[in-house]
């Protein structure tokens, strides 16, 4: 046995505090293994991951299809760089542009890179088509929105944990409500313009779920004003909300998305369950008016179109559509919600439960700053259950979309006994 192997929990947490930057708060737990719904401390403890790797995981941990894929092409090729074709990347691009009605993808990492694609995407587009003035371009953002951690998207947060100390920031920006159609319109007037980008459900600023009828609505303003509808769907896509996407809004199409007559953005952002977890795998979608802005040269990435990552792209996206996750999601949200409803109902402790599909929060009766969010997380993985606060009093709710229904209803007894058992101190 490795000598990493025989290192209990503790250990491994004070490595980590010792070695790595701390740029991050986890729980206190170590996970050593995965499968399904399930993951596993190193000293065999088991839990319900109610996290997903914040939706990463949609599909479940290892899913066999989709390591199948991973190994297979891992012993065949992984990474060729864009400097020459690979055999995985055309097929892969053809099933995707398929699944989501796209003229073309352009295949990139990690969800803040596919969003930094975007936004220069939107840019290009406003110079050589809508015809903004030379280095004028504004990108319209929604205030509390989360969209990675890279300097041109902090300089669009409000959160003062994202950009204290790391000023000075992009210029081109305007941050507006969210959820808020008014301040849209207002800000659209400006003709430097080049797009509005919004997450249809804000996640990490607490599964906040806009009114129905305001990404239709922003939609229309930004055609009516000639400026680009930009979905990050990186949290909210690949059937997390109940739908295929959360722009999919009512549309009665099944996989491979019609679009029709919902909400189609003009440019799609995708990431985390593209891999179902496995790596970092995001992809930007556009029609050719929109893509063929970048040549050659313009934007890339090493790794991004890399046979490994197409190969398990088309593995996630295949489990989705074979098991049916986004009708899991839709039909086992609705059963989270009630069971969390009737807690809220008997609990002074919760105040509101709220969420779309299998991405659900439930909001603290406590202030902002309090610890009683974290707490609850730490008396729940006591129980056998990960999640995580979002901000202070909010807990979000996202387990993988392969959950059964017997497992919602445990998780939903983890839950309410915990947080019945519950002293605030
Ligand atoms: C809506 C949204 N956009 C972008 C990102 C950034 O993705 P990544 O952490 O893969 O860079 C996230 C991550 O949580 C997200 O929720």
């Amino acid at each position: 046995m490795s000598e990493l192997a025989t290192k209990s929990s503790q250990e491994l947490m004070q490595m980590e505090d010792k070695y790595g930057a701390h740029n991050y708060h986890p729980l206190p737990v170590v996970l050593s293994k995965g499968e399904g719904v399930y993951v596993w401390d190193p000293e065999g403890n088991r839990y319900y991951d109610f996290l997903s790797a914040y939706s990463a995981v949609n599909q479940g941990h290892c899913h066999p299809h989709i390591i199948q894929a991973l190994t297979t092409q891992a012993e065949t090729l992984t990474l060729t760089s864009r400097a020459f074709y690979n055999d995985q990347l055309g097929p892969y691009e053809k099933y995707v542009t398929d699944f989501f009605k796209y003229d073309k993808v352009l295949p990139i990492n990690s969800g803040v890179e596919a969003v930094e694609t975007a936004l220069k995407l939107a840019r290009k587009w406003a110079y050589k088509v809508k015809g903004v003035e030379h280095y004028k371009a504004k990108i319209i953002f929604a205030s509390g929105n989360f969209h990675g951690r890279t300097l041109a998207v902090i300089s669009a947060s409000v959160d003062p944990d994202s950009t204290k100390g790391f000023g000075p920031f992009m210029p081109g920006i305007e941050v507006i409500p969210y959820d808020d159609l008014d301040a849209l319109e207002t800000a659209l007037q400006d003709t430097n313009v080049a797009g509005f980008i919004v997450e249809p459900i804000q996640g990490e600023a607490g599964v906040k779920v806009p009114a129905e009828g305001y990404l239709a609505g922003a939609k229309a303003l930004c055609e009516k004003y000639n400026a680009l509808f930009i979905a990050d769907e990186v949290q909210t896509g690949i059937a997390r909300t109940g739908k295929l996407l959360a722009t999919c809004g009512n549309c009665s199409c099944d996989y491979s998305c019609q679009h029709n007559p919902e909400v189609k953005p003009d440019i799609l952002i995708l990431g985390k369950a593209l891999s179902g977890g496995v790596f970092p795998v995001s992809a930007v979608l556009a029609n050719d008016e929109i893509m063929l802005t970048i040549k050659p040269g313009e934007h890339g990435s090493t790794f991004g179109g890399n046979p490994l990552a197409c190969k398990v792209a088309i593995a996630a996206l295949e489990v989705v559509q074979n098991e049916k996750l986004a009708e899991n999601a839709e039909k086992l949200g609705r059963v989270f919600r009630e069971r969390m409803q009737a807690l809220a109902d008997k609990s002074d402790l919760v105040n509101l439960v709220r969420g779309k599909g299998l991405l659900n929060a439930i909001v603290i009766n406590d202030s902002e700053e309090s610890k009683t969010a974290w707490n609850l997380c730490v008396a729940m993985k006591e129980n056998g259950l990960l999640a995580k606060p979002t901000h202070g009093n909010i807990i979000r709710f996202a387990p993988p979309l392969v959950i059964t229904e017997e497992q919602i209803h445990a998780c939903c007894d983890i839950i309410e006994k915990t947080i019945l058992a519950y002293k605030k101190s």
